[in-house]
């Protein structure tokens, strides 16, 4: 312990991390500059609370007074900024700590900073073009660097071309559906998701990649295959308008002149590359390729030297989960569906667009936000099909359908993920970097070796007996 405390000390005192640290501070500052000229204020809500579903595991604080009663400690400040809207206050913003009880990756801490942002009476448009504002002096202030106007871009499109949810648009690989071509082929990989509606084919094209060799083919679809994918055909283009004579390729023989020469024209392939195949549900194409098209770009250094921020939009409101068997809100239950949509709710529930758009800059989400409900009719409609009780909904956010009552304006917001965005700017992969006093991977803080257990006399204060298995 003294040991991980003196390399924890090192590490902080090393002038690159001191320098970082700093940094960190600059953009905050920077950031609440910004929102208090625009009269934004710094509002703090309550760190003991209960359960807000941003989909994560909470921690939980018991409480002592309260036999057998537990706080949770917050996900988001998500309700307490709606009830703020509710209560007059119509710019909010605040740098808070949330707190996720999930699995751990280089972009995420267990208990992260959020730039929390809400407002009443800006739409949709209004909040992402003054949060463009503020990111764009964020990058002129701190890297100058003017990322100009930030392209839109619909959930479907950024899955269709992209595999992704947050594309990065510095690497130029797309994934080209061609399923339309192989529907009658005798190639049953390729004719079964051709034939099924929730099937997809697609390709990527690799510039270049013909001279991958076969262990490295292999590689590559031992990588596809932690998304889903079974194999991964491909097709190396040796000369173009030549069909079958002008590519390599174990499935050639299952493909005639035309196909192959519309494959080649549509994926835009030239002598020298490779197609890379995905065959399967739409979701594990989507996905394989998705990642693997990322990959690729990085093992043959074709992602470009440059920033490449964009809002999606456009997500669909529910996303249908086959573990629990049941729709979940893809954002969470109080984004609002697109005007005019809530109808479509009872006859295709998954077919609801959402009022709700996240900022993505390389590959990274680093903000997400949304138009909110702001009716308790419409709430309750919300909830039914999340599949809540009347009772449910009434036991965990009776307070929310109460506050509705008193009239609410309407109002929406988002949250950055500071520590997202600090490092992306400092130009590090990963969050702890900037980060004083971060989590290790096993999501424990290895300086003042916490969490640590704790004496039988406390736990009885408490009323709690453990049950370690
Ligand atoms: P969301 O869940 O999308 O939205 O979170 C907002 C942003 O927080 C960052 N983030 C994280 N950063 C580090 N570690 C984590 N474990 C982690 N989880 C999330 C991401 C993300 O874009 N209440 C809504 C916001 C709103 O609707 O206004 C919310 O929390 O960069
Ligand atoms: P097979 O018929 O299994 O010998 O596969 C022939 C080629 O198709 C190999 O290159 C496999 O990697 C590839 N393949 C198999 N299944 C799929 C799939 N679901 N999607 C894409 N390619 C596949």
């Amino acid at each position: 312990m003294l040991n991980d405390l003196k390399i924890c000390l090192t590490i902080l005192r090393r002038p690159e991390m001191q320098e970082k640290i700093l940094f960190r501070n600059k953009v905050a500052k920077h950031l609440r500059d910004f929102l208090e000229t625009e009269n934004f204020a710094d509002i703090e809500t309550p760190i003991l609370t209960k359960a807000t579903p941003e989909g994560a595991r909470d921690y939980l604080v018991p409480s002592r007074t309260n036999k057998g009663s537990f706080f949770a400690l917050p996900q988001s400040p998500q309700l307490f900024k709606q009830l703020l809207m509710m209560s007059g206050f119509d710019r909010y913003y605040q740098i808070v700590r949330c707190f996720r009880d999930e699995d751990l990756r280089a972009d995420r801490q267990p208990e992260f900073t959020q730039l929390d942002i809400e407002t009443s009476f800006m739409d949709e448009e209004a909040i992402m073009s003054m949060m463009e504002k503020m990111i764009r002096g964020l990058f002129v202030k701190t890297l100058d660097v003017d990322l100009g106007d930030f392209p839109r871009m619909p959930y479907a499109e950024a899955m269709k071309r992209y595999g992704s949810d947050k594309p990065d648009l510095r690497v130029s690989i797309e994934l080209i559906d061609v399923e339309d071509l192989l529907k009658d082929v005798e190639f049953k990989v390729f004719s079964g998701p051709a034939n099924d509606d929730n099937g997809r084919v697609a390709a990527i094209c690799v510039p270049g990649g013909a001279e991958l060799s076969r262990k490295q083919i292999d590689q590559y679809t031992e990588y596809a295959g932690r998304y889903g994918a079974k194999g991964l055909a491909w097709v190396k283009v040796k000369e173009i308008g030549k069909g079958i004579e002008g590519v390599q390729s174990p499935i050639a023989k299952f493909l005639n002149n035309d196909i192959i020469n519309e494959i080649l024209v549509r994926t835009n392939a030239a002598a020298g590359d490779i197609l890379l195949f995905g065959a399967d549900s739409n979701r594990v194409v989507t996905d394989s390729l998705g990642a693997l098209r990322l990959k690729v770009a990085e093992d043959r250094g074709l992602v470009e030297d440059a920033w490449r921020p964009l809002w999606v939009v456009d997500f669909p409101l529910l996303e249908w989960d086959e573990d629990s068997n049941r729709f979940h809100a893809m954002h969470h239950p109080f984004t609002s569906p697109k005007p005019g949509q809530l109808e479509l709710l009872d006859t295709s529930p998954g077919a609801v667009k959402a009022n709700a758009y996240d900022l993505v800059l390389n590959g990274n989400e680093i903000g997400g936000g949304s138009i909110r409900i702001h009716d308790k009719e419409t709430q309750a409609i919300m909830f039914k099909h999340l599949g809540f009780t009347e009772e449910e909904a009434r036991k965990q956010f009776g307070f929310l359908m109460d506050a509705f009552e008193y009239g609410a304006p309407p109002h929406g917001g988002i949250a950055f993920g500071l520590d997202r965005l600090v490092a992306i700017l400092g130009g590090q992969e990963t969050i702890r970097d900037f980060i004083a006093f971060p989590k290790n991977n096993s999501g424990r803080d290895v300086m003042i070796d916490a969490p640590a257990p704790i004496d039988e006399e406390q736990l009885n204060e408490l009323n709690l007996k453990l049950n370690l298995k």
